[in-house]
């Protein structure tokens, strides 16, 4: 199945909102880590699968950027911001050479992420940044709250089915960029707390309601399970963690 038809394409009328959500949430980590290497206005950058273009637009303020992703109806091109339709799998490098290559919330979602890596890094002049960061729901499976782990599991569930999604590929993702020659090569990884009404709570729920109708159609949870879900939120002593948010960047030797 193509990414534009699944439980995450933009023809549904909440992906706006939950990519907003997922911004929200990502925003501080990315700023934190671009800013620490140096984002300077002589930088060209790339923001690959920019979504609703949030960093795309923060990186436009200092540098100049070019944001792609395979369906561009949520970014609009402006000074130093150039929007192009493009498939980071299979076209050809969108300009470049980049001092930064940003992805986020994206490898896990392409089939062909490890072939993609490559791609990424040749994009990169010599001394260029990567800068990935990773959602991996890897950990739901293992909460200790049967409400969220039946929702958890069915959207693994959908997601592996339409994307081959692999939800550990960031967090594996340092000796493969070691095996291609990169250096300083880093991790840091965020908890996605839900429960406690924040950022990642919104992130999640907005997730999980955008794919109910399907993982209910497909068999995969019962609107029980899908109502009791929504009943686990807001109650005292209901905090969890339900992803990790890994953040992975390394240079392309000079
Ligand atoms: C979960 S969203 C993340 C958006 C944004 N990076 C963020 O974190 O706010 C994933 C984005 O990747 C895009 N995408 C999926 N497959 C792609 C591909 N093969 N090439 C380029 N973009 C792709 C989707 O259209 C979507 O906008």
């Amino acid at each position: 199945m193509k990414y534009a038809d699944g439980v995450l394409g933009k023809d549904i009328p909440t992906e706006l909102g939950r990519l907003r959500a997922i911004e929200e949430l990502c925003d501080p980590i990315s700023k934190e880590i671009i800013g620490g290497l140096g984002l300077g206005s002589s930088w060209l950058c790339a923001d690959v699968g920019a979504g609703a273009g949030s960093v795309s637009r923060w990186l436009a303020e200092t540098a100049t950027v070019v944001a792609t992703d395979l369906d561009t109806r949520f970014l609009t091109s402006g000074e130093r911001l150039t929007v192009l339709t493009h498939d980071v799998t299979a076209d050809p490098v969108p300009g470049g050479p980049f001092d930064l290559v940003h992805a986020r919330f994206l490898l896990e979602v392409l089939p062909e992420r490890a072939d993609t890596v490559p791609r990424l890094i040749e994009w990169l002049r010599p001394g260029g940044h990567l800068v990935v960061v990773g959602i991996d729901m890897s950990v739901s499976a293992l909460t200790p709250h049967p409400a969220l782990r039946a929702v958890s599991d069915a959207l693994l569930g959908v997601f592996q089915e339409q994307m081959r999604v692999e939800p550990t590929f960031t967090r594996g993702l340092p000796p493969l960029l070691a095996a291609y020659g990169m250096t300083d090569i880093r991790m840091t990884v965020h908890p996605l707390l839900v429960g406690d009404g924040g950022a990642g709570e919104k992130a999640m729920r907005a997730t999980f309601e955008q794919a109910f109708d399907t993982l209910i159609a497909t068999g995969r949870l019962t609107a029980e399970q899908a109502e009791a879900s929504r009943a686990w939120f807001g109650r005292p002593g209901h905090l969890d963690i339900l992803a990790l948010i890994p953040v992975v960047s390394a240079r392309r030797p000079r």
